[in-house]
């Protein structure tokens, strides 16, 4: 018999490729995707419930409240999914491996190219609660959190993704002002769930950065996507950060990758060398194999 790994958040975006990608990368785990239909995992009782019927080896977890809209709006919900959850969660998973997906938003994006030594300071209430939530998984050093940079791929229900929301708006004939001095490192979700379970497989425990080789404006990224998706094209146009009216917005989330990519066997793509390869016509563009993008 497998052991169980138990994946959370397993209808969403993430948690939805490593359930897809584990027959590839994992096939010595038995593979048990977590939705919310199977536990809310903000009851107690539930999860208790839950972890009687599995006892998992592993937990990946990935289910939050991953909108940093909807967090602003309900900083109690936020709170109890993103930390009061994942507390829980940690605690039962005090003897085995834990994976907590956190967030490049734990910094204020003053400086780039985090390393995981830097300080975070997060701006917003996603990026505080998940700052929160890193400190209380760190307590184990078998545990471990992985920082994600922005993620593109193909969601279970087509609408968690950027590149899904920026497809949207783009439907419902918005203009997309895309800001040429707002920085990240994207990175597509196939290579994304290949390299969190080919660091399981390392066992080695901690804090990590996990993004794609390049940094990139929202800018770049939005003409860079419009070279697949040409209805992009008449519907974006550059922007500076300096002339938005909102909430304070972290300029230059990229961060580097160099720790887990010591720990990988491939290399972790960048978005204009994944961008430059086939078209989005495939099966699903983002979940290739990366040697085949290399
Ligand atoms: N995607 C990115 O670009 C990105 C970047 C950085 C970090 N991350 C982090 O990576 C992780 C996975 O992100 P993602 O993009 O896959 O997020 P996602 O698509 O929003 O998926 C999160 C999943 O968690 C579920 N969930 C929320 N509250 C729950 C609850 N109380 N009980 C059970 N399930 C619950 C959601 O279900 P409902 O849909 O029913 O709410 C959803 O299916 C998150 O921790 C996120 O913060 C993602």
């Amino acid at each position: 018999m497998k052991p169980i790994a138990l994946i959370t958040g397993a209808a969403g975006l993430i948690g939805g490729y490593l359930v897809r990608t584990a027959a590839r990368w994992a096939p010595q785990w038995d593979v048990r995707g977590l939705s919310r239909a199977g536990a809310d995992l903000t009851d107690s009782p539930q999860v208790a419930e839950l972890w009687r019927r599995y006892y998992p080896s592993l937990v990946i977890h990935c289910a939050a409240l991953s909108r940093t809209g909807a967090c602003e709006q309900d900083p109690a919900r936020a709170r109890r999914i993103n930390v009061d959850a994942t507390r829980h969660l940690a605690d039962l998973a005090h003897g085995i491996p834990f994976v907590f997906l956190s967030t490049d938003q734990v910094f204020d994006g003053s400086k780039g190219n985090y390393v995981e030594t830097d300080g975070v300071n997060p701006l917003n209430v996603y990026g505080q609660t998940k700052a929160e939530a890193e400190q209380v998984v760190l307590q184990n050093p078998a545990h471990s959190v992985i920082r994600i940079a922005l993620t593109a791929g193909t969601s279970p229900t087509r609408d968690r993704s950027f590149v899904e929301d920026m497809l949207r708006s783009v439907e419902k004939g918005s203009m997309l002002t895309l800001f040429t001095d707002e920085f990240r490192c994207p990175i597509p979700a196939g290579p994304l769930a290949r390299a969190l379970w080919e660091f399981v497989a390392q066992q080695r425990p901690g804090l990590y950065h996990l993004g794609g080789r390049e940094r990139l404006s929202r800018w770049e990224i939005g003409d860079l996507l419009a070279r697949w998706y040409p209805e992009f094209a008449p519907s974006i146009q550059p922007g500076s950060v300096a002339d938005y009216q909102g909430p304070p917005r972290p300029p230059d989330l990229s961060m580097c990758s160099d720790k887990i990519q010591a720990l990988l066997p491939f290399r972790l793509p960048g978005f204009r060398q994944w961008l430059s390869v086939g078209s989005h016509q495939g099966i699903d563009p983002w979940d290739e194999p990366p040697s085949d993008r290399q």
